[in-house]
């Protein structure tokens, strides 16, 4: 049975989880691929509101295998706590498998974030100081600890000691900073950890082919999104995984056959957290507008996203990246009030005009957005729940996107709650 990925098209935090959320009523397994608690979802059911940041969102329904996937690095403190909180609010945690071959967070890959931010000075990239970069960092140098070698103490603390005596050196001798304790550090990984985490462990390879032979429905949940991807995003200013569809592949276990169904999603204008290029950002009012109206602030690190204008161009690039067959679009609602709205059609660079991606990013930094102006709808559109509601303005923004970017728009988000969206093409 083929399956589906769920994919950020611009920065990040495009409101991913809820149509997750949305499209897994039909599937059997949610699998996260890549990133770590780098990543936050929102999710509000029934007027409660859930912060998701590992567990796949999957796991609100009972009938949903959540999966963290090999291609995932987890924090298992993080994990645990997470688990904590949501079964505290009645959310039964019991099915979630976490990958044996998944990566492990310790604490000095975020002292080590921390630090790396602050040696970068000005050039900075504004990670969320999670220790994503570190493990991926440590996955390539083949120095990593995996989530299976915690089932083996031996194992476990040979390699622990290996890699915490090479991160002293760093951590004493560049940084001047007091070592990692191997002793203590491997005690607590052995009494709050591994009896905890080690009834989740599993071969989730196995696991989702035979959910796929079987013929269950199986979605692959990606977190952050297209222009932070470490091969495709705005390098240096990306993360340290692949977000992008093709991530599903190589972080779940499977091949690209399997997949055919990619449905990006795109928020009606673009933020961005951290550094980087981005050539519809906005310094004005509206700005602050989008900022004030979208609740744009970072779920984990409580950051102000730098708030912008859609960009089509951009778009046109994900949609390449990542085969998308479909676009969804969040928070159509937040444009409620403003008057005239603007949506990037084309790059002009020194004179020429780009309808695709620039291939240099000297170019990305210097690009002036060519802008299409549409009129604005003022009008709540919060209580929309069928496209023959929506105002003629809102209908023809979202039929202007959908011709700029090349694929349908499937569903539209129209605020916050899980039954707040608007099945605009089917
Ligand atoms: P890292 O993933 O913590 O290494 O951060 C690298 C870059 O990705 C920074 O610009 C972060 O702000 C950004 N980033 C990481 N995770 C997210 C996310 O879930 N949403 C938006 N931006 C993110």
């Amino acid at each position: 049975m083929p399956a589906t990925v769920v994919v950020g098209t611009q920065w990040g935090d495009e409101g991913k989880g809820k149509l997750t959320d949305l499209i897994a009523k039909e599937m059997h397994l949610v699998v996260r691929y890549q990133g770590g608690h780098n990543a936050g979802h929102t999710l509000v059911v029934d007027g409660e509101s859930f912060a998701l940041q590992l567990v796949p969102s999957g796991v609100l329904y009972d009938h949903i295998t959540p999966v963290i996937g090999n291609g995932v690095v987890v924090d298992p403190f993080v994990l645990l706590k997470e688990i904590d909180t949501l079964e505290r609010k009645g959310v039964d945690c019991s099915r979630l498998k976490v990958s044996g071959n998944a990566h492990v967070i310790l604490p000095y890959h975020q002292e080590l974030d921390r630090l790396t931010e602050r040696y970068l000075g000005k050039n900075k990239l504004g990670t969320t100081k999670r220790g994503i970069g570190p493990t991926y960092a440590d996955k390539s140098l083949r120095v990593g600890i995996r989530v299976q070698d915690l089932l083996d103490p031996k194992i476990f603390r040979e390699k622990l000691e290996v890699v915490v005596g090479e991160k002293n050196k760093v951590l004493t001798k560049v940084y001047n900073r007091l070592p990692e304790d191997f002793e203590a550090l491997a005690d607590r990984v052995e009494a709050e950890v591994v009896p905890r985490l080690t009834p989740y462990i599993a071969d989730t390879v196995s696991l989702v082919h035979d959910g796929l032979d079987a013929g269950q429905h199986v979605l692959f949940e990606g977190a952050q999104a297209t222009f932070l991807d470490l091969d495709h995003g705005t390098y240096p200013y990306v993360t340290s995984s692949n977000p992008i569809s093709g991530g599903a592949c190589v972080g779940a276990g499977v091949g690209p056959l399997h997949i055919n169904r990619v449905v990006g999603i795109a928020k009606a204008y673009v933020t961005r957290v951290g550094a980087g290029p981005f050539p519809t950002e906005l310094f004005d009012e509206v700005g602050d507008v989008l900022v004030d109206r979208g609740r744009e602030f970072g779920t984990n690190t409580g950051r102000r996203r730098r708030p912008g204008w859609f960009d089509a161009v951009m778009m046109r690039q994900a949609v390449r990246l990542n085969s998308l067959s479909e676009l969804a679009i969040t928070k159509l609602d937040i444009l409620d009030t403003l008057e005239t709205l603007k949506v990037c059609v084309a790059y002009d660079v020194d004179g020429v005009r780009h309808e695709h991606l620039p291939y240099h990013q000297s170019d990305l930094h210097a690009a002036v957005p060519v802008y299409a102006e549409l009129p604005g709808w003022q009008q709540d559109l919060t209580t929309c729940t069928e496209r023959h509601q929506l105002p003629p303005e809102a209908v023809a923004y979202l039929e202007f996107l959908q011709e700029q970017v090349g694929v349908p728009i499937t569903f539209v988000g129209t605020g916050p709650g899980r039954e707040q969206f608007v099945q605009f093409n089917s």
